[in-house]
């Protein structure tokens, strides 16, 4: 499995239930990714999506321990372990981790790859991403050339995880 994430200087990367910053490449980039995916997100993460509306073309899976939180319209886990279980019968490099903060932080070890935006800008932010250039197991391996919207540089760059760990066993 792959995360991917948009994180500003200080590794934020939400505020009062919301994303810091939206710039539309890093939008199109999220979709190209996960497009015909798998897409892995808390139920945080699944309110705020624009109109509570799952994300097209992909198969959505919510984790929620809630039994009131029902939604035909996507595959609910209430654990990681039934989450291991669901996504057993699909091709790992296409189940992507979307967020947020307590889902990429229960998964991140689980995870091959990381691909984040990197925004250059500080915000006022309420949820982070782990620093992955202080865990020793991530090795950043590409960054793009800077890019530009509105006055905002932002960058995406590529991590990957020397130590991974095999959520099949
Ligand atoms: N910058 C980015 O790329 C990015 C991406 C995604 C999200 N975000 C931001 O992140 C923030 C949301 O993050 P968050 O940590 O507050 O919420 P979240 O991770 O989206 O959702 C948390 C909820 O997920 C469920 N959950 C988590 N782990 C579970 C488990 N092991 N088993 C069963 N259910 C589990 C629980 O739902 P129940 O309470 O229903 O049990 C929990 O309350 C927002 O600000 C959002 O905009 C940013």
């Amino acid at each position: 499995m792959k995360a991917i994430v948009a994180v500003d200087l200080n590794w934020g990367i939400g505020c009062g239930g919301k994303l810091l910053q939206m710039i539309p490449e890093d939008m199109k980039f999220f979709k190209e990714k996960t497009l015909g995916k798998i897409v892995v997100m808390g139920r945080e993460t699944f309110e705020s999506l624009p109109g509570k509306a799952p994300l097209k073309d992909r198969i959505n899976i919510v984790l929620s321990k809630s039994e009131f939180f029902k939604d035909d319209r996507i595959i609910i886990c209430r654990s990681l372990n039934e989450l291991f279980h669901e996504i057993e019968k699909y091709d790992t490099d296409d189940v992507f981790i979307i967020g947020g903060e307590s889902v990429y932080t229960q998964f991140l070890s689980y995870c091959s790859e990381a691909y984040l935006t990197k925004i250059e800008n500080t915000y006022l932010a309420d949820k982070k991403f782990a620093n992955l250039d202080k865990e020793k197991t991530w090795e950043r391996v590409s960054i793009s050339d800077s890019k530009n919207y509105n006055n905002i540089q932002y960058s995406f760059l590529k991590y990957v995880n020397n130590q991974l760990i095999n959520y099949n066993k």
